[in-house]
């Protein structure tokens, strides 16, 4: 099942922010709703409780008290409402609320803390907030619940609502997703138990519709988005073969009515593509190479381009790996499916921008035709490149796709790849890596992580790293060293972006989690679909 997310708009004059907080807030209770989601701020509790020994002030909660009939004043005396940042607390509805006209079957009251001070605009505790209240929501009889939005609710900057309202529909969608419930032609699990959760309607007035409006359907997109590369990464390597990907990447044409074009082998060879051809060749199953366009403006504009790595399984090739969590190298190829998603996400806002997504995507097999440590092949850009490690696959895939999208004399090109372990070892799970040096473009991309909480940090491409990357053999190598790994892999990339502007994201730490809760993230779906509409 997945979630839907729906908008419901009142006059101003009947919902008002934030004045008029009585007939509002009959007005959101008057809803039919199996639970009605309100925040307060610390000075709500304050004035409702008569903190600092002053004397109870009229607001928010004892408005709310009045017309649940004391109910706020029960949960207050025995202890359920904290001021603490994003603590919750559920009202149920008794006898006495219906009797006052109210429908709602639940009040979740969720603590903003200090959030709701003027000019606080801090969206990570705000996801907190977002994260406790959807929590509450789910595991439960809730079926549908209605959204205050608090930056509305508050007053707050208008341009603090579509973020706030695209990050709670993000949240809610991490928590309502389910490997394999769109998977018609295998099911992967006996029992796969779905949350009864399954609809959040977010309220406003007419002040703020079309903002509001925009918000969700981007949100609605971007969950749509990173559903799909979700299952993509999550999708087992046996059917999520190059393939597959091609495929998937086809059903966008109807989907989200992109073009889509996928090459084979022979146009793959007659491109000229010697590297990506050198880690196809140890597998049995053919290379794709996959370009999906969103045309959504001018004819003659520039594209921003995204190229993801799909390495659909890395064994390491003839440099095999330790057999440990060898299974999560299924997750390579997650730099092409957070690609295919956000062209996905992309094509279902109807973006007016012309956005172009490539995919090279191959196995990384170990056999008799295998690449072989020593081997020096020929790029699509005419450098040879001398093959030290044959794990060190993903930039070999990646330097043809890089050279193919000049032809698109694109406006930017980003990359998109679980390159290295390194880059785990660098930033851990947290932020994904950063490499440009294109100022504009880190701070775009800066930017567009922190409003969608899929964060990046940056580091550094100096010249004097490339000294790693010198073959006495061929004009390159394909690998630098154990020190700074992952800058190394992203120099030698940059040997192959000089025509553009062009950021590398390296996505090996936060592209999926492993142990109990392994999954695909879809990290950076969130950030990419931010800086395409932040663009
Ligand atoms: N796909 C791996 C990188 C990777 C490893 C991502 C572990 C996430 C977790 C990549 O193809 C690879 O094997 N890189 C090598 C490069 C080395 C041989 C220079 C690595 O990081 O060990
Ligand atoms: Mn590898
Ligand atoms: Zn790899």
């Amino acid at each position: 099942m997945t979630i839907q997310f729906s908008t419901k708009i009142f006059s101003q004059a009947d919902l008002r922010s934030p004045k008029q907080l009585k007939s509002s807030l009959s007005l959101l209770l008057g809803q039919n709703s199996d639970c009605l989601v309100l925040a307060y701020a610390k000075t709500d509790l304050d004035d409702f409780s008569g903190g600092r020994g002053a004397k109870p002030k009229p607001g928010l909660l004892s408005e709310l008290d009045l017309l649940l009939c004391g109910s706020v004043t029960h949960a207050n005396v025995v202890g359920d409402l904290d001021s603490k940042q994003a603590s919750t607390c559920t009202l149920r509805a008794e006898k006495s609320w219906t009797a006052n006209g109210i429908k709602a079957k639940r009040v979740l009251l969720v603590s903003l803390g200090d959030l709701a001070l003027p000019g606080a605009r801090d969206l990570s505790a705000y996801s907190k907030i977002a994260k406790a209240a959807l929590k509450s929501l789910s595991g439960g009889s809730i079926e549908d619940a209605i959204w205050f939005t608090p930056s509305f609710a508050l007053g707050h900057k208008a341009v603090f609502l579509a973020e706030e309202v695209r990050l709670s529909i993000q949240y809610a969608g991490d928590q309502a997703y389910r490997f394999g419930v769109r998977q018609a032609a295998m099911k992967f699990k006996a029992k796969d138990k779905a949350d009864t959760f399954a609809h959040l309607t977010f309220v406003g007035n007419d002040q703020c519709a079309k903002e509001l409006k925009a918000a969700v359907a981007e949100g609605i997109a971007m969950v749509e988005g990173m559903n799909l590369a979700k299952d993509l990464g999550n999708l087992p390597p046996n059917i999520c073969t190059p393939t597959y990907l091609g495929k998937a990447a086809q059903s966008l044409i109807k989907k989200a009515g992109l073009k889509v074009e996928v090459l084979g082998r022979k146009q793959i060879e007659a491109l000229g593509m010697g590297s990506f051809l050198s880690v196809a060749k140890g597998s049995d199953t053919p290379p794709q190479f996959i370009v999906m366009r969103h045309q959504g403006g001018k004819a003659g504009e520039a594209p921003i381009v995204l190229v993801g790595k799909g390495i659909t399984f890395d064994t390491g090739g003839i440099s095999l790996k330790p057999g440990e969590a060898m299974d999560e190298m299924k997750y390579d190829m997650c730099g092409a499916a957070s690609v295919i998603g956000t062209m996905y996400a992309t094509g279902l806002m109807k973006l007016k921008k012309n956005v172009i997504g490539v995919v090279p995507t191959c196995e990384n097999m170990p056999s008799g035709g295998a690449t072989r440590p020593g081997d020096i092949v020929k790029s699509m850009s005419g450098q040879t490149i001398e093959i030290l490690n044959t794990d060190a696959e993903g930039r070999l895939i990646l330097c043809d796709a890089l050279t193919y999208v000049e032809r698109f004399k694109p406006k930017a090109v980003i990359d998109v790849a679980t390159l290295t372990g390194a880059c785990v070892i660098a930033l851990g799970h947290v932020h994904s890596g950063l490499f440009s040096d294109d100022e504009d473009l880190v701070n775009a991309l800066t930017k567009a992580g922190q409003s969608s909480l899929d964060t990046v940090w940056r580091l550094p491409l100096d010249v004097a790293y490339h000294e790693q990357l010198k073959s006495n053999f061929a004009d390159v190598a394909n690998i630098g060293g154990r020190p700074a790994g992952s800058v190394t892999a992203a120099c030698f990339l940059s040997r192959f972006t000089e025509k553009y502007k062009w950021a590398h994201l390296d996505i090996a730490g936060t592209a999926w989690k492993s142990g109990a809760a392994k999954g695909s993230t879809a990290r950076p779906v969130p950030l990419l679909v931010n800086y395409l509409l932040e663009q």
